[in-house]
């Protein structure tokens, strides 16, 4: 039994539409197979972008993409993905698999395919083996209205405009695979490298984010805002749900009950990193003008039995879909703090919304939930009054048309009654549910249509309230119209 109480004077602020963003990184089939097969392919394709990948993601209203990575990103070298493709140069990718990368998707294929998916750009530059001028020349090429030498190199291979950058990463993970650094040194080598980062669209300017911590890492986010927290806009933060440990990944299917429960428990942590981070960032940046930015979250799984360990191509089920939501609801309670956040990754890559075999495309729960809850994309959220079951989490926005409710109930067995009262008589109800019977149901090639999101009929209103059943193990999303 739950209780959600609605008082149309009561709300926060609007929610972020990015922290809906995405992450696509050049490792495994993220880039390669799932979104690019080029223009020679038989794969039916718009400038070498798949269309039926790309159809799907229009429908999530994608609005922003982070790119090249990842730890991809500190050994990327931009000018390598410039020019005509059967020159680029072939590289070695380090840290997937060591696997030959050809550079056929690189600056001008990414904006190619934010065009087609109507997506914004988060760049990603590279801290870890690249240099300040590198990066500073990156930003000119992609961003400068004007002549000089790299505006005229991008002109020179094909596109005249400036692109719009809104996002502009300064390294990844520089505690780790982006370099291994101490956090006062990272903080130094970020002063330096967005000091050359120069805005060159002055009604645009570059969002630029800092590389944040490891989970609960808190000195280093403490050793960053002290030190750099006036030259950053954001700063990053990156926790994965494990149902064991790093070492132990657990299987994606056929995994026993505790580890449903543990996945979506490690997910939970999220709320948990998000405040204590945020206390520290109070510290210096009592406004809240930081933003913390969630850019890698979800699942992280076992790969497919036989499939390249160095691909994280992972199944997803209808557990991944309970710590998509559980983790969106987070965000959407911190969004004066959570700017910005990118699921990890878009194809075939970890928590994935696509998954492709050769021309095939299947959509999974995780995509579901991601459609399910467009409508909270820039709604503003409302401070509710809530009473949840143990395994029930909820949030409310306000949107042009009334109200929008999106519930998850993870327990495994048990329904949950569910009555939301609002200060207005309530017009209509109409809902979308997620669920299966199976906790590890997914869709596959052969099946690629087991789950997927119905019309919700057990929901009625009276007067001011709202009841529904949320049957065990689903997403359930709600449009309230009031008077
Ligand atoms: O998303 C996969 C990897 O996880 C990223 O490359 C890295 O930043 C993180 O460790």
């Amino acid at each position: 039994m739950s209780t959600i109480t609605v008082n149309a004077a009561r709300t926060n602020a609007p929610i972020s539409k990015y922290i809906y963003g995405q992450f696509a990184e050049h490792l495994g089939r993220c880039i390669y197979g799932g979104l690019w097969v080029g223009p020679d392919s038989d794969i039916p394709n718009t400038n070498g972008l798949r269309n039926d990948v790309v159809a799907a993601l229009r429908d999530l209203h994608v609005p922003v993409l982070r790119w090249p990575g990842g730890c991809f990103a500190d050994t990327y070298h931009w000018e390598d993905g410039i020019g005509p493709r059967e020159t680029r140069k072939q590289i070695i990718n380090t840290n997937w698999g060591g696997v030959v990368e050809n550079n056929h998707f690189g600056t001008h294929e990414y904006f190619e395919l934010l065009r087609q998916i109507g997506a914004e750009a988060y760049v990603n530059g590279n801290v870890g083996s690249g240099t300040v001028r590198e990066m500073a020349e990156w930003v000119e090429y992609m961003t400068f209205n004007g002549v000089s030498p790299q505006a005229d190199r991008r002109k020179q291979n094909g596109h005249a405009d400036p692109w719009q950058v809104k996002f502009f990463g300064v390294g990844n993970e520089s505690w780790g695979c982006g370099g291994n650094m101490r956090p006062e040194y990272y903080a130094d080598l970020y002063r330096q490298y967005q000091t050359f980062i120069q805005n060159y669209d002055p009604q645009h300017p570059l969002y630029k984010i800092a590389s944040g911590p490891n989970i609960d890492d808190y000195r280093w986010m403490d050793v960053l805002m002290d030190r750099a927290a006036d030259l950053m806009d954001g700063i990053s933060l990156h926790h994965y749900a494990l149902a064991s440990k790093w070492e132990d990944k657990r299987p994606a299917l056929a995994f026993p009950e505790a580890e449903w429960f543990s996945l979506i428990k490690s997910a939970q942590k999220m709320d948990e990193l998000i405040t204590k981070h945020s206390t520290i960032m109070d510290k210096y940046d009592p406004a809240k003008r930081v933003g913390l930015i969630v850019d890698e979250w979800g699942s992280w799984l076992d790969v497919e039995p036989g499939t390249n360990p160095g691909f994280l191509y992972q199944q997803n089920t209808l557990r991944d879909a309970m710590v998509a939501a559980v983790t969106l609801h987070i965000f959407q309670h911190h969004t004066d703090r959570v700017h910005m956040a990118n699921i990890a990754q878009m194809v075939n890559v970890l928590q994935a919304m696509i998954l492709t075999d050769g021309d095939q495309m299947v959509k999974t729960p995780t995509y579901d939930v991601f459609k399910m809850f467009v409508p909270h994309q820039g709604a503003v959220a409302m401070d509710t009054v809530d009473e949840l079951s143990s395994t029930t989490s909820a949030s409310v926005s306000k949107t042009a048309d009334g109200y929008f409710v999106s519930l998850c109930n993870f327990g495994l067995d048990a329904a949950d009654d569910l009555a939301i009262a609002f200060d207005q008589p309530v017009t209509g109800v109409t809902g979308t549910v997620l669920t299966a019977d199976a906790m590890d149901a997914h869709n596959d090639f052969d099946h690629p249509d087991a789950v997927h999101a119905d019309q919700f009929s057990a929901v009625t209103s009276t007067a001011e309230t709202v009841r529904a059943t949320l049957p065990p193990k689903s997403v359930v999303t709600l449009q309230v119209r009031v008077n």
